[in-house]
């Protein structure tokens, strides 16, 4: 099997023919690759990253793992326990005191101001209180993720379609958030997040404002999106999600990853 190894930008970088060990079997046009290509496989990394907010115990603290290209994990652990600075951290919204953050082969704690717009193209951001824009409608919203970054309109006018589409809103385009229900709401903020096909897609308690059986449609969502090779990392207090979904759960307590565990379960 092999696979494409984009790089952060999305352009084309190289072949990894056994993607098990893409770096030793990397075909690359240009010398050097090889150690970017290892680094693609591993969608995010995380290298002993700790947090600090002031003078108080750290947000995080020494937190390492990685995330493989494709991986759905859950962030799980109680109220302040670091979850939503962790994605904070993956899509430098904040920087690290200690450590390093890898995102599709880029060290992002070096990156430039200038080059954060192409990282934060890599990445769709999902929210408990999915932070639409009230004024416009939902095709608006949607739109205007790909406005934001210079899509023509003939692009606009296939994609955001397509997308709604994809997340069970077609006919509803005209209508604006506060003539939605939560979940539907929810439906446009994960269409907006995906409209750009990003390689990951970074959620913060996406289910928490919705009961139950809505937020089920919105999981099921999530894991179609996951299924097109999208990584996804999700930060949830919500225990039923995690024990449906059966995906890699890592744990928080306090800021520290006290478990990492495949198919796991939040009890
Ligand atoms: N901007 C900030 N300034 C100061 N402290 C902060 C800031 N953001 C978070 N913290 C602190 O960092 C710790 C981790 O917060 P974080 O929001 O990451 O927790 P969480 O696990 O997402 O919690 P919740 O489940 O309530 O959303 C908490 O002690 C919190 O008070
Ligand atoms: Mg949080």
């Amino acid at each position: 099997m092999a696979i494409l190894i984009r790089s952060w930008k999305g352009s084309f970088v190289g072949v990894a023919h056994n993607p098990s060990k893409p770096h030793k079997a990397f075909v690359g046009a240009h010398p050097g690759l090889a150690r970017i290509a290892k680094l693609c496989f591993f969608m995010i990394r995380l290298e002993n990253v700790s947090k600090m907010y002031g003078s108080d115990l750290p947000a995080v603290r020494d937190a390492s793992f990685d995330v493989a290209k494709g991986d759905f994990v859950f962030l799980v652990g109680p109220s302040g326990s670091g979850k939503s600075t962790l994605l904070r951290l993956m899509n430098r919204q904040e920087r690290p005191e200690r450590g390093n953050v890898w995102v599709a082969g880029r060290n992002i704690n070096e990156m430039a101001n200038s080059q954060i717009p192409y990282l934060r193209r890599t990445m769709g951001n999902v929210f408990q209180d999915y932070k639409l824009l009230p004024n416009k409608t939902v095709f608006e919203n949607v739109a205007f993720a790909l406005e934001v970054i210079g899509k023509p309109k003939h692009i606009i006018g296939q994609q955001v379609p397509q997308v709604l589409d994809l997340v069970g809103l077609s006919g509803k385009e005209d209508r604006f958030p506060h003539q939605l229900s939560g979940g539907e709401q929810q439906r446009v903020s994960i269409a907006r997040a995906f409209v750009n096909r990003p390689l990951i897609l970074l959620a913060d308690e996406p289910t928490g404002n919705l009961d139950p059986a809505t937020g089920e449609g919105i999981m099921a969502l999530l894991d179609a999106i996951n299924r097109t090779g999208t990584t996804i990392v999700m930060a949830t207090h919500d225990h039923r999600v995690v024990n449906a979904m059966r995906r890699r759960v890592i744990q928080l307590d306090r800021g520290v990853i006290v478990r990492d565990q495949e198919r796991g379960v939040y009890e």
